[in-house]
């Protein structure tokens, strides 16, 4: 792109003659196109660059993506250094990855300049396509986590239901049998609490399955109450007394019901995991102006202090066996496209051990 003189044709005329393909901009504007079309390096004379020529080219190379630092080659005009060549030098300064040629330029110059550029360039392709092999394996493994979070679910519903049925398949056993009156209606009144409970069971599934996978207004209420259902007989077997403090009952966000499901019963979950022997669960809604915090506290062994810087980190658990150490990283991934926060404190003191997690979620 040199429009003045013939320095545009002789290095076109060089670079052909050697088997480099080129092209000839006629304006900063076409060069702009190639540019983001994909070329590989540009070669620019200065005097092109004055005004809105130069606005046009910074503003192609501000949209570059991270991985990309576009190799300019600058033709610049020999002479002393005056006012003008400093004021010069400042303005070349965003271009970013520039090398600078004085004319007249020398052929093996250029060539050699040229090939640093390139070089550069396709390292610069190189790391592009290693991150997207990146970007694409982590998307693979949130898949599969996904599909693990939901067989985790299914399995746990059907416990949930396995409970119920036991109790109900005893109840109509005691019925077969010869009981008074009374016992009758007292099995009778037991039996249809127990189906009550797997109706409530199904009905929840069955929601969460519906439920639209785009962003709604979502009561925070309604989703902890659901998942304090699931996890009621887990919660009861640990000893475990759950206290909930409703500042704000009515907070409401934008979230998928599902997304803002999985975050708390992954939460819930590690605070009964971490409780094996009993303990205090605070959950609690509050609101500050246009945030809305939800807490959730356990009085357990805590997070050991080498391990909580890596706790949102894949694979990381302290459960062998029994833990997959996925759970945070999904919450935390959930909470990170959103736009959201997440907070832990936590101290493993035996003792007065705990640990608090805080969300903070913009309020609708
Ligand atoms: N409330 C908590 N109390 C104590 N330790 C916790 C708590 N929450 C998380 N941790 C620690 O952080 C680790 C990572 O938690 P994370 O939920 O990611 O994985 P996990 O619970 O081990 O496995 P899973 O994939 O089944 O959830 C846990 O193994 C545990 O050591
Ligand atoms: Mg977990």
């Amino acid at each position: 792109m040199a429009p003045i003189g013939k320095d545009g044709r002789l290095v076109a005329g060089l670079l052909e003659r050697l088997g480099i393909p080129c092209h000839v901009a006629a304006s900063v504007a076409k060069a702009c196109g190639m540019i983001r079309e994909g070329a590989g390096a540009a070669i620019i004379s200065e005097e092109a660059l004055v005004g809105e020529p130069m606005r046009q080219l910074l503003q192609v190379l501000q949209q570059q993506p991270s991985w990309s630092d576009f190799p300019l080659i600058l033709l610049t005009v020999s002479g002393r250094v005056t006012v003008e060549s400093e004021r010069l030098r400042e303005m070349r300064r965003p271009l970013g990855n520039l090398f600078l040629l004085e004319r007249p330029i020398r052929p093996e110059t250029l060539l050699s300049t040229l090939e640093i550029a390139l070089r550069g360039r396709k390292r610069q392709y190189q790391i592009r396509d290693q991150m997207q092999q990146y970007a694409r394996a982590q998307e693979a493994l949130l898949r599969s986590e996904k599909l693990a979070v939901t067989g985790r679910l299914a399995a746990s519903i059907a416990h949930e239901i396995n409970n119920p049925l036991e109790a109900v398949t005893n109840l109509l056993f005691l019925l077969r049998g010869n009981a008074s009156p009374e016992q009758q209606r007292k099995y009778l009144a037991q039996a249809e609490q127990e189906l009550a409970r797997v109706a409530e069971i199904t009905k929840q599934t069955l929601r969460f399955y519906r439920e639209p996978s785009q962003p709604t207004a979502t009561k925070i209420v309604t989703v902890l109450d659901s998942v304090l259902m699931l996890f009621g007989p887990r919660l009861a077997a640990a000893g475990i007394a759950v206290e909930r403090e409703e500042r704000a009952p009515s907070a409401t966000v934008l979230s998928s019901p599902g997304e803002l499901r999985q975050i708390i019963a992954n939460l819930i979950g590690n605070a009964i995991d971490a409780m094996r022997t009993g303990g205090h669960l605070r959950i609690r809604i509050s609101q500050f102006g246009k945030l809305v915090r939800l807490t959730i506290a356990d009085t357990g062994m805590g997070i050991p202090k080498d391990v909580l810087p890596t706790i949102f980190e894949p694979f990381v658990t302290t459960k062998g066996e029994t833990g997959t150490g996925l759970g945070l990283w999904v919450t935390a991934e959930i909470i990170k496209r959103n736009g959201w926060k997440i907070r832990v404190r936590s101290c493993s003191n035996p003792g007065h051990g705990g640990t608090t997690f805080s969300i903070l979620i913009p309020a609708l």
